[in-house]
């Protein structure tokens, strides 16, 4: 095992009803607040109204609209607004992508220049006002980490920064505000849960014996639930699991004594920064491919102890034989939550393949098995027709 420190500042308020803590975990920061929203989930079941309601005695100042793949030119409006109104803190209420625009805010607001150059250089950062958050959709794990990313579809790119004074001060997760999370958000949300995990779990340290079977745990969580969520939206147990299984997939603590390797991430972010597809849809698509591709006798092991581990494949002599098993698996289960697992079923073709090669290959040469931009357009191409062979 690697050496390591944890060290996470976020308070994590998990559970039914926590938000009534909000008041005094803001009030300490001051009571002028930028209170951030996407595009109006929040407003239709209520919770805006109940935020509004515990911030009586708060001044409040609004940024609703964020999309998904968060913009730049939201970061830009928060940190405009917070600079004029001299606010104290943010609150975030909504999705990953709230809560990440919303940590850009947090720094922007501390700095000079453009709030673009915190994204493209993470080591500018070094102050952002206080962010607590209410999240409302389990996926990205950004309510215990202190990482965002925001797009600049001028650009082209979708990056990510982060900094350790981007760490929420608080997050409550409250599994009830994920009841109305519609079905595709909820399968996404576990192929993002699942990705990271994957992300980290495939690399060639085999002492984190930890931090493997947690991983394991996680994946299984996702397995085991996301379909129950599907068919029962408002099934507590479901929903707290996955949302615990969210952040723990991506709050440091599987990644503790190794680290990640993180290949499809990087893919995924050009997909989206073309094609403002949805993060883990990208992702459930990318990743069978991915796996078959980097099969081979250098990771055939890792793969055999996933088959072993998370799909209770019987341990057999053909290692190969359990990894490719595992890997149709995985992608017949992707499928099977209602996950389009095809680029061309979310209409991208192979017009920029040769040019994300390039751009991304450089970001994958420490990977689980290092790919140049040829590896990459050849991924992409899988990606195109159905299966994994
Ligand atoms: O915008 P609203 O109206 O709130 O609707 C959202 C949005 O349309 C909706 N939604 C959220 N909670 C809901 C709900 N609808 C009904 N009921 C609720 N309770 O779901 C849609 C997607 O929301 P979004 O915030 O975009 O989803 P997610 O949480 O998956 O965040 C995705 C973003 O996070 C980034 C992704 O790249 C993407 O930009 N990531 C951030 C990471 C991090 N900071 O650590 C890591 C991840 O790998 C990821 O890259
Ligand atoms: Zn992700």
């Amino acid at each position: 095992m690697e050496n390591f420190v944890y060290d996470i500042p976020t308070k994590y308020y998990f559970g039914r009803n926590q938000i009534q803590h909000l008041p005094e975990l803001l009030a300490p920061f001051g009571r002028r607040i930028l209170l951030t929203y996407g595009g109006g989930s929040i407003k239709r079941s209520g919770l805006y109204d109940q935020v509004k309601a515990l911030l009586a005695d708060f001044t409040i100042v609004e940024l609703g609209g964020i999309d998904p793949n968060p913009r730049i030119e939201s970061v830009r409006q928060g940190v405009a607004l917070c600079k004029e109104h001299q606010l104290d803190a943010i609150l975030a209420v909504g999705g990953g992508s709230t809560i990440d625009c919303s940590k850009v805010i947090a720094a922007g607001a501390k700095y000079d220049g453009d709030a673009w150059d915190l994204v493209k250089d993470s080591s500018l950062i070094h102050d952002a006002l206080p962010l607590v958050d209410i999240l409302t959709l389990a996926a990205t794990g950004t309510e215990m980490n202190r990482g965002a990313v925001i797009t600049n579809f001028a650009t082209k790119d979708k990056l990510g920064t982060g900094a350790y004074v981007m760490y929420p001060a608080a997050s409550i997760c409250d599994p009830t505000y994920t009841f109305t999370v519609p079905a595709n958000q909820t399968a996404a949300g576990t192929a993002d849960t699942m990705s990271h995990t994957f992300e980290i779990y495939f690399q060639h340290n085999d002492q984190a014996f930890i931090s493997d079977r947690l991983a394991e745990g996680v994946l299984k969580c996702c397995i085991h639930y996301c379909p129950i969520a599907l068919k029962e939206p408002d099934n507590y147990e479901a929903r707290a699991n996955l949302l615990w299984a969210s952040t723990v997939g991506l709050n440091g603590l599987t990644s503790l004594g190794r680290p990640g390797t993180w290949t499809c991430h990087a893919i995924e972010h050009l997909l989206s920064a073309y094609y403002d597809i949805t993060h883990a849809v990208g992702l459930a698509i990318l990743t069978p491919r991915w796996m078959n591709y980097v099969l081979d006798d250098s990771t055939v092991d890792r793969f055999a102890m996933y088959a072993h581990q998370v799909w209770d494949i019987p341990q057999q002599a053909d290692k190969m034989g359990m990894a490719k098993e595992a890997i149709q698996k995985t992608y017949d289960f992707l499928e099977s939550i209602g996950l389009p697992m095809t680029l061309t079923e979310v209409g991208i073709d192979s017009t920029y393949f040769a040019e994300m090669g390039q751009r991304v290959a450089p970001r994958l040469v420490n990977s689980y098995k290092p790919l140049d931009p040829d590896d990459v357009v050849a991924i992409l191409n899988a990606c195109l027709e159905p299966g994994v062979e």
